[in-house]
């Protein structure tokens, strides 16, 4: 067990300790776990590219989280009492009313996911030649602060890209790194520093309160505004009571009023909060919130739905409700930890602590024979299908760019994320993910790279089709036959 595994809520009697479902299952759909040769065939047709494969070849969709995770019956309930209307519906009212009570925040807009936020933020205050400072960048964020002509500082710690660590706050902003840059671009140039919420592509990992604080004492010092992703802040405020002494008796509640507290914006994708579809953005600054508001009609859709079905609307002030709840937000980071550690015990590089939204399994560490130009995190989660039937997802440098010259900008680690969306796996199906890991690594040196079959100009990861280097997918197909025999 590492230092800062979280305090377990029931004892077994036999020592062990297991993340128990405080939830039961009540609605089930069928899944495929396809043999070996189909799930080989399944690949070659999608590229080599995760994206591009379907859920009728996959057995665990580990793709990702978003727009992933289970509703509750109390969700699926409030969505058939859905009041339709293209203007003030009531369940308009009741969402904005819960984003109130929950961020403190007065003034509301939706829009119909998170990507549609960071457009709208990213029109309204970035410009030409402006620099934004942040603890690390996701995708859609970078593209869209990026195609307004802004400039991305990732001013992470030195602890957040080491792939082994025990530090339980890897989404830390570097303080100093901060000053430097205020000083080095000076306060006009730069419109709002950013900080994400259970930082995602290094790993899900939560920044502290402690440094959210020392962030909001230099903003203030220099007038500078704080725009909060809190796509992951439920996870994040469960991380800051598990790990920060300071809040182990705290109301997750409490928690997340304080963060919301300590911004001037806040936005999230509910496909991630929330367990519904959606997006927001709120503050309680009204001149913040009238350089954006005109854009959610042009965008989106009218102020009281911004491109959201009501039923999507219920279902993420439900969702939003339930945050709120020990028990649902432990779900996802209990069973990340469990498969962390025991991935770890078996000498597999993955990234440690466990994070929230999934694992990160380190692929310059697992595939170390592949130069970075082959792209490992890709030829891994590729390996891994085959083995498994498990879809995960690339980041690394295929979710990267190239550079003016065409030559890839190699990403700072290589990782698959296998995403863990909250209360749809059983312990038994992350088990069998150990387990075909596993096998995957003991061998791993069949594992081939990839090149480029057809590469998209942009976001080029989504879409884009790869090839083998050579015929391992093949040998490796072979093996697997050699020690399963017909297993699936
Ligand atoms: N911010 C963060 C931190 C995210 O993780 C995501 C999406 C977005 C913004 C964009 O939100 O998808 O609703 O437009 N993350 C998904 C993922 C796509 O798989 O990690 P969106």
């Amino acid at each position: 067990m590492s230092e800062i595994s979280s305090k377990e809520m029931v004892k077994f009697y036999a020592g062990n300790a297991l993340p128990l479902e405080l939830h039961k299952v009540r609605v089930v759909q069928k899944l495929h776990l396809q043999p070996i040769e189909q799930r080989y065939r399944a690949l070659q047709e999608a590229g080599y590219n995760s994206f591009l494969l379907t859920t009728q070849d996959t057995y665990l969709d580990m793709l990702t989280d978003s727009g992933c995770n289970a509703m509750s019956d109390r969700q699926t309930a409030a969505m058939m009492l859905a009041d339709d209307a293209y203007a003030g519906s009531q369940s308009y009212l009741r969402l904005e009313q819960r984003v109130q009570d929950i961020f403190g925040t007065k003034l509301v807009l939706p829009v119909h996911q998170g990507r549609a936020a960071e457009n709208i933020i990213s029109q309204a205050f970035v410009r030409k030649g402006d620099h934004i400072p942040m603890n690390y960048h996701f995708t859609t964020t970078k593209a869209h602060i990026e195609i307004n002509g802004g400039t991305l500082h990732e001013i992470f710690t030195d602890e957040a890209l080491k792939i082994k660590s025990s530090h339980p706050f890897k989404g830390n902003i570097d303080i100093n790194k901060l000053k430097n840059i205020i000083e080095t671009y000076g306060v006009e140039k730069i419109p709002f520093i950013r900080l994400e919420a259970s930082t995602n592509l290094i790993g899900g990992q939560p920044f502290s309160m402690k440094n959210m604080r020392e962030v909001r004492s230099i903003a203030d010092e220099h007038g500078l505004m704080i725009v909060l992703d809190a796509s992951l802040i439920g996870e994040n405020a469960y991380f800051i009571k598990q790990r920060e002494d300071e809040y182990k008796n705290a109301e997750i509640s409490t928690i997340l009023r304080e963060m919301a507290d300590l911004s001037d914006l806040i936005y999230f994708s509910a496909r991630k909060l929330s367990s519904s579809r959606g997006g927001i953005i709120c503050t309680n600054d009204e001149g913040i919130y009238d350089k954006m508001r005109d854009m959610v009609p042009l965008f989106e859709g009218f102020l009281t739905y911004g491109g959201m079905s009501v039923r999507e609307i219920e279902a993420m002030a439900v969702g939003l409700e339930e945050t709120l709840d020990d028990q649902m937000i432990c779900q996802s980071p209990s069973f990340i930890e469990y498969f962390v550690e025991k991935i770890d015990e078996l000498g597999i590089p993955v990234v440690t602590p466990g994070g929230g939204l999934g694992a990160h399994v380190d692929a310059k560490g697992f595939l170390s024979h592949l130069p970075q130009e082959q792209y490992p995190a890709g030829a891994l989660v590729a390996a891994f299908y085959l083995a498994s039937g498990i879809r995960g997802m690339e980041r690394g440098t295929i979710s990267s760019v190239r550079d003016e010259t065409g030559n890839d900008i190699l990403a700072d680690i290589e990782l698959m994320r296998l995403a863990f969306p909250r209360r749809v796996f059983t312990l038994s199906q992350i088990e069998y993910t150990i387990d075909r890991l596993r096998w995957l690594y003991d061998n791993r040196h069949l594992v081939g790279g990839l090149e480029w079959d057809a590469e998209p100009r942009l976001l080029r990861f989504f879409l884009g089709k790869l090839k083998p280097i050579g015929d391992w997918p093949q040998k490796l197909m072979e093996k697997f036959r050699n020690d399963f025999g017909d297993s699936l």
